[in-house]
């Protein structure tokens, strides 16, 4: 009787072992995270002592940096990178450079002309304000936030991206999502529930009018003015209007759950697991899961990849897997971390002459044929950043 017993209690315990091995398998991640980023920072740093300090890497075009300006929508991307850094590693080299680059933005605070104050601002100043309660930031993003919010109509309950008279009456681009956590976080530092109100209304007039019934969506919404309904859905930046331009799909995707996070609301929520499902479902998303510029791009698989758009969608899957459970939760997180991995294995830009930038291969407008197939400031922001998202699951 004892043997039996015995070999019942070994065949069970090799069974619990069998399971667990194959659960430890699936849930194994390849991706060494720190690994990464300590690369980054060896590298960026090397970069950085070269730079001269009043100029904002932006790109690589044609072999050489591109930089911008601090008014341009890209700007907020390398002090964000900075500052994330600086949490990484905290030491005075990082938080030395994130403040110098940080300060030439301040002006952007007085900017009403379009809608990417939340790109900008809060990317710098918001997270040099976490990390540091410089009440000079404080003031930089409270005057920010009030310029962004100027371009906010009641009629159309949106906030208008672009001032295009002639071509557009009431443009809203499904970018402006991001915009709206700039907001959330002034509602809740400041007291003033006007911001959380606009940003709501905003994120609801967007998912009833930037969507189709697959959950992909326009990248261009124009209002009419008079009414306030939509009169027209586009592009600007895809390949077609009835096309699924791939970055766009990221930022609402991002958005809605950065939303569900600052609201509790059940209906982004559902949007942004609705997003996911319909990204990571889609008939043309490559086995890498980093997505073609545009997913309805008649000439894939000779097409671009757009790199950029893949580093938002798998921070965003990382921060939705928190808001959902079991298999759906192992979903976005493999999914968002097999993201991370084919990056860093496949799309990192090799070239020892210039170490600011870590991803190749990202497609800013290519209806323009600008910054197609080049490194972009804005991909290694979300790859930073979720590669953090990914350490803090572990
Ligand atoms: N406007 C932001 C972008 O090009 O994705």
């Amino acid at each position: 009787m004892a043997v039996f017993l015995r070999r019942i209690i070994t065949c069970f315990s090799l069974c619990v072992l069998v399971i667990s091995c194959e659960y430890a398998t699936t849930n194994k991640s390849e991706l060494d995270e720190r690994q990464i980023l300590n690369t980054i920072s060896d590298r960026l740093y090397a970069g950085i002592v070269e730079l001269d300090t009043s100029r904002l890497p932006r790109s690589v075009e044609g072999g050489k940096v591109r930089f911008t300006s601090p008014g341009s929508w890209t700007s907020g991307f390398f002090p964000g990178i900075l500052w994330m850094m600086a949490s990484y590693e905290p030491t005075k080299k990082w938080s030395d450079k994130a403040r110098k680059y940080t300060e030439l933005l301040e002006n952007v605070k007085y900017e009403t002309g379009h809608h990417d104050l939340g790109f900008m601002l809060y990317n710098s100043y918001g997270r040099g304000y976490s990390a540091t309660n410089n009440p000079a930031y404080r003031e930089v993003l409270f005057t920010g936030a009030a310029s962004l919010a100027s371009r906010y109509d009641t009629l159309m309950g949106a906030i208008k991206s672009w001032d295009r008279p002639g071509k557009w009456q009431y443009p809203v681009i499904i970018d402006n999502m991001i915009n709206l956590e700039f907001l959330l976080w002034v509602s809740k530092e400041s007291g003033d529930s006007t911001y959380m109100d606009i940003a709501i209304s905003h994120a609801d007039e967007t998912l009833k009018n930037h969507f189709r019934p697959d959950y992909s969506s326009y990248h261009v919404v124009d209002y009419d003015t008079v009414t306030g309904e939509p009169v027209w859905r586009g592009t600007h930046q895809g390949l077609s209007d009835s096309s699924d331009w791939a970055r766009g799909q990221a930022w609402g995707l991002y958005g809605y759950t950065m939303m569900y996070r600052e609201t509790g609301h059940v209906r982004y929520l559902n949007q942004a697991k609705s997003i996911a499902q319909y990204l990571l479902d889609h008939s043309n998303m490559p086995e890498d899961l980093i997505p073609y510029w545009d997913l309805k791009d008649p000439e894939i698989p000779n097409t671009h990849r757009d790199v950029s758009a893949a580093a938002i969608i798998a921070s965003a899957l990382l921060e939705l897997s928190d808001y959902v459970k079991d298999n759906q939760q192992l979903t976005y997180l493999t999914a968002g971390r097999k993201i991370l991995t084919n990056l860093d294995r496949l799309y990192t830009y090799e070239n020892d002459d210039i170490r600011l930038f870590y991803l190749d291969q990202s497609v800013g407008s290519k209806p323009k044929n600008g910054e197609v197939g080049v490194p972009v400031i804005y991909a290694d922001y979300y790859f930073v950043e979720a590669l953090m998202r990914s350490l803090e699951r572990q």
